[in-house]
């Protein structure tokens, strides 16, 4: 099929890339004329595991290209508006300004039978008021929304093998066409899920609220653990056996950030108060606070164990992206957590594999590097930050070389304490004795 791909972030270049993959011939559009450059000269312009290599073999066969003129939109059959909704300034809403721009400057250019398809994550009911646009505005196009479920990190494997499609439709020809474009996910059986709009958007904000209650479900329990003396850890693997549990995302630590979690559950909340149900989410507000006091109890622990102050202290923090496999320092906790430790006066010196580039951009008053060595060197303190195979792998006792004082706080419960102990580090973490 002949498909469009408007916005080219995360979603959308990864996106573009693997419609290409599959065989469909595709167009990205953004209006940022840099990283239309870079994708078009096959260079990613974040890392995704995955993506260079699709990347490169799709631009190749010419079936991938990219453009800054949403003109060049214009013969696609199917158009997939892939643009961010970032978190409003001054509000917990969604900012809608990209999405309505980007839909606004398809309208002139839509081919008599052309679907539009919304991937980005959305307040519900902003479908059905596209919807009633496009029927004044191009009453032979048609609307669809088919949320995204890619995590950063696999989003490669996620958007070509999919664990379920979700198709918010207005009528049978946009489910028509979108089983062409996803013909060889539903070949393989994937799971298709066929709705009315205002579903298809909720599913997608409800599955990002499930997933930000669960890990601040066991954050709370690791700070009750603290207090009792218990595991979080064990308590997470054993309630985890319960099939109805389930260990995934069960993982205490410093908490949840990145470009969707957070924002999206704060949206949910301002449109759920906007509809007069409030109350519903309430316990969001609990979530987000509950995640954001994780931060702080990592800040507080290190004050504590440097014996009440890190006035001047060497303080190696690993990790700044908000998750492993990725450069992404939106909202991250481990960037937080070391931009925290700096205005408390501590001598932080941060690094990570891929993300201290986008770190520097956003708080070039700490100091970094992107070598561990590095960063491990004369530490009074080293902080685990975010979980890096390479940070997992580390060996205590190679490490405890490096570093001034043989002292971690983990910040992701990683680690195995008794390993650490025995080569001489006093070890923390969060919820754990
Ligand atoms: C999330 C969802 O998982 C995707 O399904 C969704 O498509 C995406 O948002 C989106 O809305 O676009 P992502 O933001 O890539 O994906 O990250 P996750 O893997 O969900 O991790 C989010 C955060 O939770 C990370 O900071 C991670 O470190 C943290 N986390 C995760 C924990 O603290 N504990 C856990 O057990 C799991």
């Amino acid at each position: 099929m002949r498909i469009s791909v408007i916005g080219c972030g995360y979603l959308g270049a990864v996106h573009a890339s693997a419609m290409a993959a599959l065989g469909h011939t595709v167009v990205g559009i953004d209006v940022d004329e840099r990283k239309i450059a870079q994708l078009a000269a096959a260079r990613p312009p974040f890392f995704e595991p995955g993506l260079p290599e699709i990347l490169a073999s799709s631009t190749a066969t010419g079936r991938l290209r990219f453009s800054t003129d949403i003109a060049d939109a214009a013969d696609a059959e199917v158009h997939f508006i892939a643009v961010g909704t970032p978190q409003a300034p001054g509000s917990n809403a969604a900012d809608l300004t990209h999405v309505d721009a980007a839909f606004e400057a398809l309208l002139p250019h839509l081919a008599d039978g052309a679907l539009v398809v919304g991937k980005s994550t959305v307040p519900v009911g902003t479908a059905a008021r596209l919807a009633a646009r496009l029927a004044e505005a191009a009453p032979h196009a048609a609307l669809a929304w088919n949320p995204e479920f890619l995590r950063e990190g696999y989003a490669v494997k996620d958007t070509l093998e999919p664990d379920r499609l979700v198709y918010g439709v207005g009528d049978d020809r946009a489910q028509h066409v979108l089983d062409q474009v996803y013909r060889a996910a539903i070949e393989a059986g994937t799971p298709r899920i066929v709705t009315d709009y205002a579903t298809a958007e909720l599913v997608k904000v409800s599955a990002n609220a499930f997933l930000a209650t669960k890990i601040s479900f066991i954050n709370a329990m690791s700070e009750i653990a603290d207090a009792a003396g218990a595991d979080v850890t064990a308590l997470a693997d054993a309630i985890g056996h319960d099939a109805r549990i389930g260990r995934r995302f069960l993982n205490a630590g410093i908490g949840f950030g990145g470009g969707c979690l957070p924002k999206d559950i704060r949206a949910f909340t301002a449109r759920a108060e906007e509809l007069g149900r409030g109350e519903a989410v309430a316990f969001l507000r609990e979530v987000d606070a509950i995640n954001l006091r994780q931060r702080q109890r990592v800040v507080d622990l290190a004050v504590e164990l440097l014996g009440g102050s890190v006035h001047e202290r060497r303080i190696a923090v690993l990790g700044l992206s908000f998750k492993p496999e990725s450069d992404d320092v939106r909202d991250s906790p481990a960037l937080d957590v070391a931009v925290q430790l700096r205005g408390l006066g501590a001598d932080v010196l941060a690094t990570d594999p891929e993300a201290v580039g986008n770190a520097r951009a956003r708080h070039p008053q700490l100091a970094y590097t992107t070598s561990t060595e590095d960063a491990l060197r004369d530490a009074d303190l080293v902080v685990l930050a975010t979980e890096w195979r390479e940070y997992r792998a580390l060996d205590p006792v190679e490490a405890g070389r490096r570093v001034g004082v043989r002292r971690i706080l983990d910040g992701r419960n990683v680690l195995d304490p008794a390993a650490w102990r025995a080569a001489g580090w006093e070890v923390r973490s969060l919820g754990r004795p």
